[in-house]
C-alpha cells in the first residue's frame, strides 16, 4: 500500500520524497517526465536566505522584503517561518551535496537580486536549480525511493472529501491506470505554460495538478498573478537570470540610455521594458562592463544560451531582452503545513498558493519554496498516512470514467486542430492578460476560451496509435489549458484594483477592499469566484 504518493518530480516533489521516506512512509513518485528534466532545472540565478545576521542583513529584512513583494497578500506567519528556516534549508542544501559557488574564504557566496539591498541569493554558477534538482534525486536513488515516470496525471481519486488516490495515463502505451494511496502530494508545477510561445517555462508547464485539484473540490487562490520575468531573449523567450543585474548589469534603450533602477521589483522592471518594446523600440542588456573572466565565473550558461540563440557575445555585444511569462503566484490554496481544502491531499512548489508569494514573488524564492515546504508536506503527509491504518478502498468510480473519456478521444473524428487553437490562448493571453490589463480585453479573452470550451468536443487528435501517444498527451494538458484560462480571466476581472503583477489600467490603484486572496472553486458543477480574507 502507498503511504504517500506524490506527484512530479521537480525540487518540491522529491524533497517531499525524501523527508516523507525519512518518516518511515512508503513512497511513489509519479511524474509526466524524468526528475532531471523538471522546470526546477530552469532556475538559474540562485536561491534566498539569511546565513548570516550582521549589518547589512537579517532575518527581519527579509520577511519585511518578501511581505512588501506580496502586495499584503502574504500570510505573515507562513513569512515568517520560511524566512527562518533558510538557513537550516541551505545548510541541508549543502550537507546533501549541493555544489553552492563559495566565496576565496570558502563560505557560501551571496548575490544582490530584485526587491531588496541585501545580497541574500546563494547560487550554483548560474545552474541553480539543476545542480539541486540533480542533487536531490541522487539522494532519492540512494534512499531507494520508488519513481514511475512518462505518467500523466488525470484526476485525483476523492470520495467524501478525502484523496484516496489518482488515475493517471501511461504514456507509453496509453493505458488508463489507477493508483490508491493514503495521502497524496501535488508538487507538479505551474501554468506559465499557457502562454505558449511567450514563456520561459517548458511547454509541459500546463498546470495538470492544479486543474485536477479544482476538478476535485479543491479551492484554487489567486489565479490571476502570473510573474513576468524583463529579461528574457528577444523572441526566444530564454531567460537571462536576474542575477546578470545583480552582477551589474544595466538595462539601456536605444540610445543607450538606463531608464529604470535595475533591481526594482520584478514587476515594475518588466513593465517599464513592455512599455517601450511594445511600441517597437529595443531594450538591450547591457553586461560589456562586467568582463569577460566574471561572465564565465557567475553566468557560464547564459553566455552559451546568447552565443547559441542570438548569435552574440555577452563580453562585446548588448543583448536585446523582453519580458516572458515566468512564474504563476496562484495555486492549490495551502495552509502552513501544506494541507489542501481536501482531506489528505497536499501541495507544495509552484502547483500551491501557499502564502509565500502574494501579488509578485521575490527572484530566489520560489527554490527556497519548494524546498522548505517539499520538507513540511513530506513530513505532514507520511503522518496523516500513519493514522490510515482502516484505509478503505475506493470504489473505480473515477477509473471507469477516465477510462471512458480516452477512449473516446482516442476514438472520435478530429474536426478542429487544438495546436492551432493552443498558439492562439498562448498570444491572446499574452497580449490581453499580460503586463498590463482591461476589463474589455479581459471579457474579450474569456469569451474566445469559452466558445472553445463549449467546442471541446470537436476537438480531436490525428494520431489513434496506443504506442507513445504524444498527440494524446498533449490533448489532456490541453483541456488543463482551457479550464485554467477561464479561471484565470474570471478571478483578474473579478480583481477590479492593481497589485503586484496585476496591473490593470482601468484601475491603477491598489484598493484596501482587495486585501484579499481570490478563490475559486467548483461547485454544482460551476465556478465561483470569491475574495477571502488573508489568514
Ligand atoms: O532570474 C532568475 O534567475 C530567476 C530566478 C527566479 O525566478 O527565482
Amino acid at each position: 500500500m502507498i503511504d504517500v504518493l506524490i506527484i512530479g518530480s521537480g525540487g518540491a516533489g522529491l524533497t517531499a520524497a525524501l523527508n516523507a521516506k525519512k518518516e518511515g512512509a512508503n513512497v511513489l513518485v509519479i511524474s509526466k517526465t524524468f526528475p532531471t528534466h523538471s522546470q526546477t532545472c530552469q532556475a538559474q540565478g540562485g536561491i534566498n536566505a539569511v546565513l548570516n545576521e550582521n549589518l547589512n542583513d537579517n532575518v527581519e529584512n527579509y520577511i519585511n522584503d518578501t511581505y512588501k513583494a506580496s502586495h499584503k497578500l502574504g500570510n505573515k506567519s507562513t513569512i515568517e517561518l520560511f524566512c527562518k528556516e533558510s538557513k537550516d534549508t541551505i545548510e541541508w542544501l549543502d550537507s546533501i551535496g549541493v555544489p553552492f559557488s563559495r566565496t576565496k574564504s570558502n563560505i557560501i557566496a551571496q548575490r544582490k537580486f530584485g526587491g531588496t539591498k541585501a545580497e541574500r541569493t546563494c547560487y550554483s554558477s548560474d545552474y541553480t536549480g539543476l545542480k539541486i534538482l540533480h542533487t536531490l534525486y541522487d539522494q532519492c536513488l540512494k534512499e531507494e525511493i520508488k519513481f514511475l515516470n512518462e505518467h500523466q496525471l488525470l484526476n485525483l481519486i476523492v470520495e467524501k472529501n478525502q484523496v484516496k488516490g489518482i488515475t493517471a495515463i501511461n504514456m507509453i502505451d496509453s493505458k488508463v491506470k489507477e493508483f490508491h494511496s493514503k495521502t497524496v502530494i501535488l508538487a507538479s508545477g505551474g501554468y506559465a505554460g499557457i502562454y505558449h510561445q511567450f514563456t520561459t517555462n517548458s511547454y509541459t508547464s500546463t498546470g495538470d495538478g492544479i486543474a485536477s485539484a479544482f476538478r476535485a473540490g479543491a479551492k484554487l487562490s489567486n489565479m490571476e498573478f502570473i510573474q513576468f520575468h524583463p529579461t528574457t531573449l528577444e523572441k526566444k523567450n530564454i531567460l537571462i537570470s536576474e542575477s546578470a543585474r545583480g552582477e551589474g548589469g544595466y538595462l539601456i534603450d536605444e540610445n543607450g540610455n538606463r531608464f529604470i533602477e535595475e533591481l526594482k521589483a520584478r514587476d515594475e522592471v518588466a513593465r517599464a521594458i513592455f512599455e517601450r518594446t511594445h511600441k517597437g523600440k529595443k531594450i538591450y542588456l547591457d553586461l560589456r562592463h562586467l568582463g569577460l573572466e566574471r561572465i564565465n565565473e557567475v553566468m557560464p550558461q547564459e553566455r552559451h544560451l546568447v552565443q547559441d540563440f542570438m548569435k552574440l557575445d555577452m563580453e562585446s555585444d548588448l543583448i536585446p531582452v523582453t519580458p516572458s511569462a515566468h512564474y504563476t503566484m496562484g495555486g492549490i490554496l495551502t495552509n502552513i503545513e501544506a494541507q489542501t481544502n481536501i482531506k489528505n491531499l497536499f501541495a507544495c512548489g509552484e502547483c500551491s498558493q501557499s502564502g509565500i508569494h502574494g501579488a509578485n514573488r521575490l527572484g530566489g524564492n520560489s527554490l527556497l519554496e519548494i524546498v522548505t515546504f517539499g520538507k513540511i508536506a513530506g513530513i505532514n503527509a507520511a503522518k496523516e498516512a500513519k493514522k490510515e491504518s482502516q484505509y478503505i478502498t475506493p470504489l473505480n468510480t473515477q477509473f471507469i470514467k477516465d477510462k471512458k473519456s480516452i477512449e473516446k478521444i482516442l476514438n472520435r473524428e478530429n474536426k478542429a486542430d487544438f495546436y492551432k487553437t493552443k498558439k492562439e490562448i498562448g498570444k491572446l493571453f499574452f497580449n490581453n492578460v499580460g503586463l498590463f490589463r482591461e476589463e474589455k480585453k479581459l471579457e474579450r479573452a474569456l469569451d474566445y476560451i469559452i466558445k472553445k470550451e463549449n467546442e471541446i468536443s470537436y476537438y480531436g487528435i490525428e494520431d489513434k496509435s496506443e504506442l507513445y501517444n504524444k498527440n494524446l498527451i498533449e490533448f489532456i494538458e490541453f483541456q488543463n489549458i482551457i479550464q485554467l484560462s477561464k479561471i484565470i480571466l474570471k478571478s483578474a476581472i473579478e480583481r477590479k484594483e492593481s497589485r503586484g503583477a496585476h496591473f490593470r489600467t482601468d484601475y491603477e490603484e491598489e484598493k484596501i477592499d482587495f486585501d484579499k486572496n481570490s478563490i475559486s472553486i467548483l461547485k454544482n458543477n460551476s465556478l465561483e469566484i470569491s475574495f477571502e480574507d488573508v489568514l
